[in-house]
């Protein structure tokens, strides 16, 4: 149907879940993979997993850091064609014991991370695409940002992820404008429940290390139960599932579709 031969593709928080899972398929598509994740440890692991990718560890909320990955993906593959602004992690509590430390990581990774990447693509993919239109041909380039259905519906609990996810609605529709004149497809995928780490039924063990916190991760049985049997199709999505949806946003089949939001959730909302 297609191939992303000798087309170059950015994908943060690849090292493990939905992101990871997008690699996989760019790859498999024929894209050569940049990886991006905060753990350097399963991200060799996907690097090596994945045929012909490289990876570069990193923080993301490190301000200076998106304009080193963008850099470092153009000067290792000699280009950048699509960009999925997937790395992020919830850390919730009901807004009165939500400290503004906490509310600003939200935002911190959910919307300056993606802003900062495409404000330092930017150059590239402008200076491409005039001269691109001079020699009289139109490449189609591909950002696809992931946000959630708490963005849309709000979730109880995620104040601040639920508003950087929101933020990364706006985002995405504002760059579509900006960027349609070069080519660019701008669009977002917001997920429902989608089996990772993130989603797994929560218990006292339910944390991850997020740059030295450890945050409560996870979704109480009961709330899975409900949000299952609320989904039309009746369960939770699979990473490749989720990967799908994203890969139609980076792939030709959605060459004129731009600042659209398409929900990856099997019907559900909150
Ligand atoms: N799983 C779901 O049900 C669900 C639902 C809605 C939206 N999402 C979104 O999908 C995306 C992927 O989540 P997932 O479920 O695969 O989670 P995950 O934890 O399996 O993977 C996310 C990856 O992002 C990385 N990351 C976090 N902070 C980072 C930083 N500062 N710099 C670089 N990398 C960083 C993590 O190390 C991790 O490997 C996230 O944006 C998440 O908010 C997930």
């Amino acid at each position: 149907m297609f191939s992303l031969k000798s087309k170059v593709a950015l994908v943060t928080g690849a090292g493990r879940g939905i992101g990871r899972a997008v690699a996989q398929q760019l790859a498999a598509a024929g894209a050569t993979v940049m990886l991006n994740d905060l753990d350097a440890s399963p991200l060799e692991e996907a690097q090596k997993a994945i045929d012909g990718s490289a990876h570069y560890p990193g923080d993301l909320t490190d301000p200076l850091f998106p304009q080193q990955l963008v850099d470092r993906t153009i000067a290792q593959f000699g280009g950048l064609d699509i960009i999925v602004n997937n790395a992020g992690y919830t850390w919730d509590n009901i807004i009165q014991k939500t400290t503004d430390e906490q509310f600003q990581a939200m935002l911190d990774i959910h919307i300056f991370a993606p802003f900062r990447i495409l404000r330092a693509a930017a150059p590239f993919i402008r200076d491409t695409a005039k001269r691109e239109a001079a020699e009289g041909r139109r490449t189609h380039r591909k950002v696809v940002n992931i946000t959630s259905i708490s963005a849309t519906d709000g979730g109880a609990g995620q104040a601040g992820y639920s508003s950087g996810k929101a933020a990364v609605i706006g985002l995405t529709r504002t760059m579509a404008k900006e960027w349609g004149r070069y080519n660019v497809n701008v669009n977002a995928v917001g997920f429902g429940l989608i089996e990772t780490r993130l989603t797994q039924p929560l218990t006292t063990e339910s944390k991850i290390d997020v740059k030295g916190r450890e945050i409560r991760v996870g979704v109480q049985q009961p709330m899975l139960d409900k949000v299952v049997s609320a989904s039309p199709l009746g369960r939770a999505g699979t990473v490749e599932e989720a990967a799908g949806a994203v890969l139609f946003f980076c792939s030709p089949l959605s060459d004129f579709v731009t600042g659209e939001v398409l929900m990856c959730s099997g019907g559900m909302h909150f």
